[in-house]
């Protein structure tokens, strides 16, 4: 056992506020998404997508759907909230969406498929950590509209957006968070 496992004990995600928008190396890119869909998946069904936005799309999704659906909700928006609506996506190098795509089974259920969902994410996030990015999983209110579920090609009545991975660069190492007392978590039976 003399793998040096020390990364997923100091593992920390930097919000998206806070990354640099570089851009993501293709090759990083590729790795990323490969870890991200090698995972624990009952049947293996492979019930969700995984939609890549990057370079010039990253302002298009921002400006043709973030901002037009949020303006739609909000005619009288400011100034300063058009500001965050019109540039949500742009905080990253690449922004990976992940969706639950759920199919009818027998015997599995959606549940399943839906944990199986949040695994791809977590894949796609600790995938890109261990090579330095920077890199946060986060949903915010544009994951649960339907004209953007629909952009991503999911549909409405049977899809989720189990969240958005936001990947960049660090300007500085994250602070560590509260992270809980594992007493308070964890028992043996
Ligand atoms: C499904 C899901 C959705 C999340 N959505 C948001 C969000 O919209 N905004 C936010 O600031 N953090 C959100 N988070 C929290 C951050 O991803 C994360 O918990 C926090 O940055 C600390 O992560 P770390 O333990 O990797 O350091 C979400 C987490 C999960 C699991």
């Amino acid at each position: 056992m003399a793998i040096n496992n020390s990364f997923f004990y100091k593992r920390r995600s930097v919000t998206a506020k806070n990354m640099l928008a570089n851009k993501v190396s293709e090759n990083d890119l590729k790795d990323i998404l490969s870890a991200g869909i090698r995972v624990p998946d009952h049947g293996a069904l492979n019930p969700w997508k995984i939609v890549v936005i990057k370079d010039e799309r990253l302002e298009k999704f921002d400006k043709e759907v973030i901002l037009k659906e949020f303006l739609r909700a909000n005619p009288n928006a400011s100034e300063k909230e058009i500001e965050i609506e019109s540039s949500r996506l742009q905080r990253g190098g690449v922004v990976l969406a992940v969706l639950s795509t759920p199919v009818e089974h027998p015997k599995i259920p959606k549940w399943e498929m839906q944990l199986s969902s949040a695994a791809v994410c977590m894949n796609l996030l600790s995938c890109a950590q261990s090579k330095g990015y920077a890199a946060q999983w986060i949903t915010e209110w544009y994951a649960y509209n339907k004209v953007v579920i629909e952009k991503l090609g999911g549909d409405f009545n049977r899809d989720k957006i189990s969240g958005f991975i936001y990947i960049g660069q660090q300007s500085e190492p994250p602070k560590e968070r509260r992270r809980p007392n594992p007493d308070d978590i964890i028992s043996y039976y």
